[in-house]
């Protein structure tokens, strides 16, 4: 998949999640507003049956009491309204109506005349303000005429209530959205990762294959010579042939062995052959080999194997890699005569190797990747510097695997410092 691809799709997913997003937020919100609606539409059957009720008793004190002068519906003057609209019952008949709408909620309710929100039952409540705001109230004019008189109900944990009702479906909303939305990060994460592993692979087997070519050709030039008859009366020829046969024979079983470790590094089944080593003495034979390169390119070492405690254990054979790589990349990556300096000291409870060189150094915002498989920083002319970008990553595992860690100190154009520190364990 190309790079514009991969945009085009997570700009498309990312539009229609952020779509799914507002979606549910507005059937969310119609889904409360259509709870809350049918609740206000519970409490005002309620309400209207409570009147209802009121007005029956009321008709039957009146038949009882002023059959002859009082019509239903209308109001005798020498009333008071309490006396029609009595507490108690007004309270129970609430109660009893509330109930059989199944509303359970704490309530708080009052009659007040509409004109002055003077309160005639509920007037010690502290809820007065609310109840006269509220948007649940019933008119009382059928039963009392001479002024309006209005019944009203606040609830005051409504909003709580009708939030958690909903809270079940809010939640899963939430959480499938949540899941949703990480998985999609997961995926996109792990898409692009994966396109750059893909990359660096790529651009490993062209190396590998350009690395692989440079010998084979030479060795298929020198045994071709090798074979002109002319060459048994040049027996100086024959030799140089050979050597050059034979060293590059070497360079690709090197290569192919610089391979063939991180495979089985990369299994993770590899072990270490611990022993007792000294670091100056793996240091002195390593520099001792590799100073011939530097010296062709007009360089030099310097050593300051400072440590006093130099022994520890550790695998002699992965040691000597290690410094070895270190060494190739210090020298490879010094586009002047290389000035390379192997230093060493002790840290409390264990040893510090460094190794220092003047060359291209690494820009921080690639420091962090260098350790990483196939990983080469990637210069504008770095075509002549060779390599795998399998050094640093095979140092770092098996430093890691001798309890030690590895640091790094660059500037660009100034120089690269590595500090490697292995610790004074036995196992
Ligand atoms: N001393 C250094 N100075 C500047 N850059 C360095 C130095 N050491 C490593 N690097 C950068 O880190 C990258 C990774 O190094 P690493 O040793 O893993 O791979 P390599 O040298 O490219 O190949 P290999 O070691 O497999 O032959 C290098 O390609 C280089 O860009
Ligand atoms: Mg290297």
């Amino acid at each position: 998949m190309n790079k514009k691809t991969i945009a085009i799709i997570i700009f498309l997913t990312s539009i229609s999640l952020i779509g799914i997003v507002i979606t549910q937020l507005f059937w969310v919100r119609n889904a409360i507003k259509m709870k809350e609606r049918q609740f206000y539409h519970r409490v005002s059957i309620a309400l209207k049956s409570t009147v209802e009720q009121l007005s029956d008793i009321r008709k039957d004190t009146s038949h009882n009491n002023f059959t002859s002068v009082c019509k239903p519906g209308c109001s005798m003057i020498t009333e008071n309204i309490v006396s029609v609209i009595k507490p108690a019952s007004l309270d129970s008949i609430i109660k009893d109506e509330f109930a059989n709408m199944n509303i359970q909620m704490k309530y708080e309710y009052g009659v007040f005349r509409k004109s002055d929100s003077n309160f005639i039952i509920g007037a010690n409540n502290n809820f007065k303000n609310e109840i006269i705001k509220s948007e649940h109230f019933t008119s009382l004019s059928c039963l009392w005429k001479p002024d309006s008189y209005v019944l009203g109900v606040y609830f005051p944990d409504e909003k709580n209530f009708l939030i958690g009702e909903m809270f079940g479906w809010l939640f899963i909303s939430a959480l499938f959205l949540l899941i949703v939305i990480f998985s999609f990060s997961y995926i996109m994460l792990s898409l692009v990762k994966q396109k750059k592993i893909s990359e660096m692979k790529t651009d490993f087997v062209n190396n590998m294959t350009h690395e692989f070519k440079t010998p084979i050709a030479t060795i298929s030039l020198a045994s071709e010579m090798l074979l002109k008859p002319s060459i048994n009366e040049l027996p100086s020829k024959t030799e140089k042939y050979a050597n050059i046969i034979y060293d590059e024979n070497n360079r690709l079983k090197n290569q192919v062995e610089q391979v063939l470790q991180i495979a089985v590094l990369d299994k993770g089944n590899f072990k270490l052959k611990k022993t007792e080593v000294n670091l100056h003495e793996i240091i002195e034979l390593a520099v001792d080999n590799f100073e011939m390169i530097v010296k062709q390119r007009c360089g030099k070492i310097i050593k300051h194997l400072d440590a006093s405690m130099a022994t520890f254990f550790a695998d002699p054979i992965h040691i000597t890699n290690i410094i070895h790589n270190m060494l190739d990349n210090a020298n490879k990556y010094s586009p002047e005569p290389p000035e390379i300096t192997v230093s060493t000291k002790n840290i409390e409870k264990g040893i510090i190797l460094s190794i220092e060189d003047r060359g291209i150094g690494i820009i921080r915002e690639n420091q962090k990747h260098i350790y990483k498989k196939f990983y080469r920083v990637h210069t504008g002319n770095i075509h002549d510097v060779k390599g795998f970008g399998l050094g640093l990553y095979y140092v770092k595992i098996i430093v890691e695997a001798h309890g030690g860690s590895i640091k790094l100190h660059s500037e660009i154009k100034k120089g690269t410092r590595f500090e490697i520190y292995f610790p004074f364990i036995k196992n």
